[in-house]
Formats: structure tokens, sequence, C-alpha cells
């Protein structure tokens, strides 16, 4: 490159672009496609129709406060409707979030096996990344506070975090807030807090509700079975919502989006169905892959972390690519630091058994 080319800001060529789940596999099969943490239900039947019926008025913008919906979400939790920010999927929140908070200088801390935007929205924003090691597979409280410095501007904790599927109880995350100078920025991202089963489990609502500096991201992407319309919500501190108010795009989130969002929030049935089914296919999953010698981490979310044996031919690349020529497409996550894994969505209940027999099959146990 000619030094008078145009040169991104720094940090921006340190990225690696974020690689989506795959969905192809070759030979034109029609894959299983258990890579993206989609739910195997698809979206509520009516928020289908209210997305369809906002096709006739493509013609407008869309409401740029995104009103409806954010009064649908403030009635269906107990919020304050104007400390909800909805954005182009969750994604966008964690964006502009770093892009408001961090520059040059400034640090954005987050766990070891973290969600991977982390790490590319504090680049982005020419902040430097900081992963910290976790224990067991789980983010590890003592070792993020001991890394704090006056640089640190957010701490990012997916809770659960993906891809590991582990969870820290209510009561870490309350502790580790109550470790962070009041200058640092919490951000709890709850992508997949609907599925969680668990007593000392918060999505963070509470923490927002009483602190000046958390912020909880949520998406319709995963449980609500959305995922094409990129649609995301926050809930902030006043102020929080103020600054993202004045980075988004004026219309961040389309009319056929904010349509669909509050239809799916009202069909609270096929919510408790996801979950449902959720709740009997994990843990079927996890039993029977580990009874094939694959380990599992323990998930509460919809998904579920494998460890291959190291051995040639037995680890992650040959499954992989083993369950490729049988049309099963599962991720790779060796961009997370975890080279011999793979991670899978919970599928429909033919998904689920089709993937345990070509692991069966891989692992010669059949
Ligand atoms: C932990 C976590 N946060 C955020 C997201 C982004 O979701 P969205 O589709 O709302 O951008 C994902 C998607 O995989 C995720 O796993």
């Amino acid at each position: 490159m000619s030094s008078n080319a145009p040169q991104p800001q720094p940090g921006i060529l340190e990225i690696s672009p974020y690689v989506p789940g795959e969905s192809e596999v070759p030979g034109g099969l029609k894959p299983i496609k258990l890579s993206s943490n989609e739910t195997p239900l698809g979206p509520s039947p009516r928020a289908i129709a209210a997305y369809k019926s906002a096709a006739d008025s493509l013609d407008r913008y869309p409401d740029g406060a995104a009103t409806a919906l954010r009064a649908a979400i403030a009635r269906q939790y107990g919020l304050n409707p104007d400390r909800i920010v909805c954005g182009c999927g969750s994604d966008e929140l964690i964006n502009l979030l770093a892009h408001a908070y961090v520059g040059p200088g400034d640090e954005a801390i987050y766990s070891q096996h973290g969600f991977l935007m982390y790490k590319i929205a504090t680049l982005s924003s020419g902040g430097t990344p900081v992963p910290i090691d976790e224990k067991d597979y789980r983010a590890d409280v003592d070792a993020i506070l001991a890394r704090v410095t006056p640089k640190t501007k957010l701490v990012f904790l997916a809770n659960p975090n993906n891809p590991t599927g582990t969870y820290i109880p209510h009561g870490e995350v309350r502790r580790l807030h109550a470790g962070l100078p009041s200058s640092t920025l919490l951000v709890l991202d709850a992508a997949y807090c609907e599925y969680v089963r668990r007593n000392d489990y918060e999505a963070g609502l509470e923490l927002v509700a009483t602190t000046s500096n958390t912020v909880m991201t949520r998406t319709f992407s995963k449980i609500y079975g959305l995922a094409a319309l990129r649609l995301g919500w926050a809930y902030c501190p006043a102020a929080v919502a103020d600054v993202l108010n004045r980075v988004r795009g004026p219309f961040n989130v389309s009319a056929p989006s904010i349509a669909a969002g509050v239809a799916a929030l009202e069909d609270k049935a096929h919510v408790e169905k996801a979950v449902a089914h959720n709740d009997r296919w994990l843990p079927w999953v996890a039993a029977e892959v580990e009874k094939l010698g694959i380990g599992v981490t323990p998930s509460i979310g919809n998904f579920l972390l494998m460890h291959f044996p190291p051995a040639k031919g037995k680890d992650a690349a040959s499954a992989d690519e083993h369950l490729k020529a049988r049309g099963i497409i599962l991720r790779r996550v060796a961009a997370y630091g975890l080279p011999n894994c793979l991670r899978m969505t919970i599928g429909t209940e033919p998904d689920n058994r089709a993937v345990v027999a070509a692991l069966a099959e891989f692992m010669g146990r059949k």
C-alpha cells in the first residue's frame, strides 16, 4: 500500500473480522445448521404476521425512537421506557457502547473466552482489549478486578457466556460491580438469559435499576427467533441512554423489526415452548455426547461446548469435517481460544439425534 493511501484509525487493521456460523455444506445437502445459536422453533407466528403487515408501509421511515417497542419491553419487565435503547441487534449496542466510552489509551476488559464482539468493538474504537483468564471456563471475578485500572472504561460480561455456556451467579456479578470504580461501565450481555433456569441467576435489571454504571443488553435473535431482523435493546442508566441516543443512527431499527418485536414479546407461550424444548434437549445432548467420550462444559444456554480428544483423527477439526460430510454444521471456536472444541446449538429432536448418531460414528461407537 502506498504511504499516501487512506489509512484507517489505529487498531482497525488489528481486527480479525467476525466469522459468522457457516450455513452451507459440500454436495448441496440441505444442512442441519446448528452453528449460530438460533432457535429451532422459529419466531412466533404473531411476529411473522406483524412483520408481513409492515410491508404495506415500506415507503415511510420508521419511528426513530422505536416508541412502541420500548413501551412493550417496559410493560413486560416493569421498566422505565426512557432508559431503554433499541439497536440493530445487540451487536450494534455493544459497538455503540465501545464507541462512546472507549478511545485510544483506554481499556475494555472481558473474559478469556468471552463473546468475540467485545474485542472487535474495542479495537474499532481505538481502545485496548484486555482479556482475563477464566477458571473452569467461567469468568473469574477476582482476576477481572485485579486487572482494573483508571484506564478501564468498560467491563463486558456475557452471562451466560457464548461459546462456553457458563454463567456466574448474581452474587458474583454484584461483587464484580462493587469492586469497580464508579467511572467504569459494567456491560451485562444477557443474550441468552431467557433460557436460564437457575435461582441464583439474574440478567441484570436490578443492577441497572440501582446503579449508575451498569448496562444490560438483550437480543431478539435467540429465543425470539428474529435473528434475520437484527433487533436488540439495552437497559441503561438515564445518562448512558442519553449518550447512546446521541451516537446511534436516527433510524437504526426498521419498522418491520419494531412491529415483529412487539408481537414476539406478546407471545409468551411461544417463548415458554422454546424454554421447555431446551430444558428437554440440552441435558439429553450433553449426556449422550459425554457417553461417547467427548467432554462437555455444563451449559445453561441453548448451546453446548464440546471438547474433543486431542488424538489425531479424533480432534475438533476432524469431527467438524466428519459432521459436515453428513450435512451437519456446528461451530468451530478456535477464534475464541478453543481450538479443540465445537459448539453445538440445541436443535429440533431429529437434528439433535442426527448429531449424536454422527458423533457416535466419529468416535467409533457404532
Ligand atoms: C453473547 C452474545 N451477545 C450478543 C450477541 C449478538 O446478538 P445480536 O444478534 O442481537 O446482535 C450474540 C450472538 O451470537 C451473543 O452470543
